[in-house]
């Protein structure tokens, strides 16, 4: 029997292999024998498959009709630079430092607003959120804007952050993982290539109250309102990923929603983070609170052997353990669709190699 592989990539991420399935056959057929990368958006086949995507999602995460769904191209960085140039209006924007994703929001803020950085967790190289008592709180900004994981630094916030302001959070690489309490936030963003689908789709969630309060000075592709009103089809739409999501959202259904995998979510992470505390070989630099379901970057005792470690990794079928290329280290990427088994596989291999290696 040929050994099953494992991809930790960060994202694009591992989808399930059921889907990969349907996918084909969508590939093949999707409408009167016309495959999905063939129709057109508007057609009447493709609006329908839109309009249950996004009715699934709203059930998945309990979306009100008090909030609009997007899908959109552009990824999430877009959203860095859509979201000060709708929300902002002349006030002070504050930003929560606690990555590099969230670091390089606030950086693309402030190249059109005044941005006050509430917080800023480079000084532990991203590794703990200050006490939120001694936040830097602005009196009336504009909006408060965080990330809730840290793909980077595997750090995460598990509990939605309240605040007198509207809340935007960037959520690409958690969202789907766990109930979300929407009410909390104004604008959820996420780029769908970790736990959503694949690249080319980002999907927002915004409240339709703080679109109403947006600049309408924009031009449409730059303002959410436009893509709003044309029920995200103002241009040609991102297709094939928006149809790739649309079967990610029926498999988490499944599978049993998001209650669902925030039980495997935490059980996986539990497994990997217990046997890397236990282990003189492994550690994990990040405060046990803020530690991420979903991402899990360790480091060696011995850093001259990552490089075997990897190689050696692959070897038996475990890929993409690389940390982001700004940190170093490993990192392993455990989205929804990641198995126990992945994680179970993953520590078997870490703990021969450190017992070879100690
Ligand atoms: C938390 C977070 N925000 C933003 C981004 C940027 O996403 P994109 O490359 O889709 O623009 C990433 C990408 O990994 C991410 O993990």
């Amino acid at each position: 029997m040929q050994n099953e592989i494992f991809n930790f990539s960060a994202g694009p991420a591992l989808i399930p292999k059921s889907v990969i399935e349907k996918i084909h056959l969508g590939l093949d057929d999707f409408h009167r024998g016309m495959s999905i990368v063939e129709v057109s958006h508007r057609s009447h086949a493709f609006k329908e498959f839109a309009q249950y995507s996004e009715s699934s999602l709203r059930n998945l995460l309990s979306v009100s009709d008090e909030y609009s769904i997007l899908f959109l191209q552009g990824g999430a960085t877009n959203q860095f630079a859509l979201i000060p140039m709708n929300f902002s209006r002349n006030g002070v924007l504050d930003y929560l430092v606690t990555g590099a994703w969230s670091k390089k929001a606030s950086d693309y803020a402030s190249k059109i607003a005044n941005v006050n950085i509430v917080s800023d967790s480079s000084y532990n190289n991203f590794t703990n959120v200050a006490e939120s008592k001694t936040w830097n709180i602005s009196n009336d900004p504009d909006y408060f804007f965080y990330c809730a994981n840290e793909t980077v630094h595997g750090l995460e916030i598990h509990d939605p952050i309240v605040s007198n302001s509207p809340v935007i959070c960037d959520m690409s690489s958690t969202i789907a993982s766990r109930p979300i309490d929407i009410d909390k936030y104004d604008l959820i963003f996420a780029g769908a290539q970790k736990n959503l689908g694949i690249a080319g789709l980002t999907i927002i969630i915004v409240k339709n109250k703080l679109l109403s309060d947006s600049n309408k000075q924009l031009l449409p592709m730059f303002d959410y309102s436009a893509h709003a009103e044309e029920a995200s089809m103002l241009n040609t739409s991102p297709v094939f990923s928006w149809y790739v999501s649309g079967l990610v959202f029926d498999w988490i259904t499944e599978q049993g929603g998001v209650e669902k995998m925030a039980k495997l979510n935490k059980e996986k992470s539990d497994l990997l983070y217990n046997y890397i505390d236990r282990s003189s070989f492994y550690s994990n630099p990040v405060s046990k609170p803020y530690r991420s379901w979903m991402n899990i970057p360790f480091i060696l005792a011995r850093h001259d052997l990552e490089d075997k470690f990897i190689q050696s990794a692959e070897e038996v079928g475990l890929f993409n353990l690389k940390g982001h290329r700004t940190v170093g280290g490993m990192r392993a990427s455990v989205y929804n669709a990641m198995p126990i088994e992945g994680i179970k596989k993953l520590i078997a291999f870490m703990d021969e190699f450190a017992k070879l290696h100690e």
